[in-house]
């Protein structure tokens, strides 16, 4: 079947360790349901899969793609929760030391077809594209609980969102902007904080910039560069949830001396449950929430949809499509 896989790992060229071609059908094991593809769409993490994080040598070639849905051999339309627990684990799947997502112990979604748990499996709702049902399961999972389960907030409070056009981001914006909260956004760049707007946001900021109020909540994914600014943005009491560091791990200040003082809580979020994922699925459909996708590309030309990703170029989610 035709995949997209890491051939090798690259820690400085990611996309020199990327593959599009031929890879040995699946095997179904006992408990896993075979699905035939039809679009899976790009994270940050098969990025950082391709660099060797979370994806050491020794399992390399490695199917990336963590989102997809599809359909299963007897037919059913599904979507896929793609944080995989260890064996015998019961209870919230986030929290076992073990878990893995798919494309990093068992071969991702880049591919004709993809083997998963069939606990994993949760159905799609009627008339819900493919393109938007294959783009939930990893940056939009993970901006439901950040937001919905770790954030504290209520309809009416400012959440301040760090990066406009992520996934991670737009999933966001979108998703409060439907609950009620009043979504601010910043941006490196004007235009991209527009769009935000347009998605649903009520203002957006240059990034760094002094906002005009204290918020209630700052969700971060950018990590060393915003931190600070995310530290300043709080009410006393606010919260910081973060679930990513893509400008890295190190800021220049820990902000320790505020965080106690304003008395912040700093949570840190990690995709999501099943049960989280189903009413997230329920949430999008009966919102009417069309997630912003970028472009939705065949898997043939995964290397486009890489470079355009490496390039930060998207705005919200890039699609590959299958079938
Ligand atoms: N913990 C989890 O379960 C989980 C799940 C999903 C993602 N993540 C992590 O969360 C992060 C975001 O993921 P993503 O899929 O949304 O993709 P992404 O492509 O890493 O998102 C880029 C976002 O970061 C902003 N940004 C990047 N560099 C910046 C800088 N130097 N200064 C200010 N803003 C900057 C961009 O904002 P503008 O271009 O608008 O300025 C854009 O919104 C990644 O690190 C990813 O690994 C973690």
């Amino acid at each position: 079947m035709l995949a997209a896989y890491a051939a090798r790992i690259d820690r400085t060229d990611p996309l020199a360790a990327l593959e599009v071609g031929d890879r040995p059908d699946p095997e179904v094991p006992d408990g896993w349901t075979r699905v035939q593809l039809r679009a899976a769409a790009l994270n940050r993490h098969d990025l950082w899969s391709l660099r060797g994080v979370g994806l050491p040598e020794d399992r390399v070639p490695m199917i990336l793609g963590c989102d997809a849905a599809g359909v299963t051999d007897d037919g059913q339309e599904v979507i896929l929760h793609t944080v995989i627990p260890s064996p015998g684990w019961s209870g919230d799947e986030t929290l076992d030391p073990r878990r893995t997502l798919l494309s990093e112990l068992h071969d991702g979604t880049f591919a004709d077809q993809v083997v998963v748990p069939t606990v994993n499996l949760v159905p799609k709702p009627e008339g819900m594209s493919w393109e938007v049902a294959g783009c939930l399961s990893t940056a939009w999972l993970t901006a439901y609980r950040m937001l919905f389960s770790n954030a504290d907030v209520s309809p009416g409070d400012t959440v301040l969102v760090q990066g406009a056009g992520g996934g991670v981001s737009t999933a966001l914006i979108q998703l409060g902007a439907a609950a009620g909260l009043r979504m601010w956004v910043t941006s490196r760049d004007e235009s991209r904080g527009a769009r935000a707007v347009e998605l649903g946001a009520e203002r957006a900021f240059a990034s760094g910039a002094r906002l005009p109020e204290r918020v209630a909540a700052v969700m971060e994914s950018v990590g060393a560069a915003t931190w600070s600014h995310s530290v300043n943005s709080l009410n006393p009491g606010g919260t910081i949830v973060i679930c990513g560091a893509t400008s890295g791990d190190a800021p220049e200040k820990a902000e320790l001396t505020k965080i106690f003082f304003k008395q912040l809580r700093v949570i840190g979020s990690t995709m999501g449950s099943i049960a989280e994922m189903r009413r997230l699925v329920n949430f999008v459909d009966r919102e009417g929430i069309s997630p912003v996708i970028d472009q939705a590309i065949p898997l043939a030309q995964a290397r486009d949809a890489f470079t355009r990703l490496a390039e930060g170029e998207s705005f919200g989610k890039i699609v590959l499509t299958m079938g």
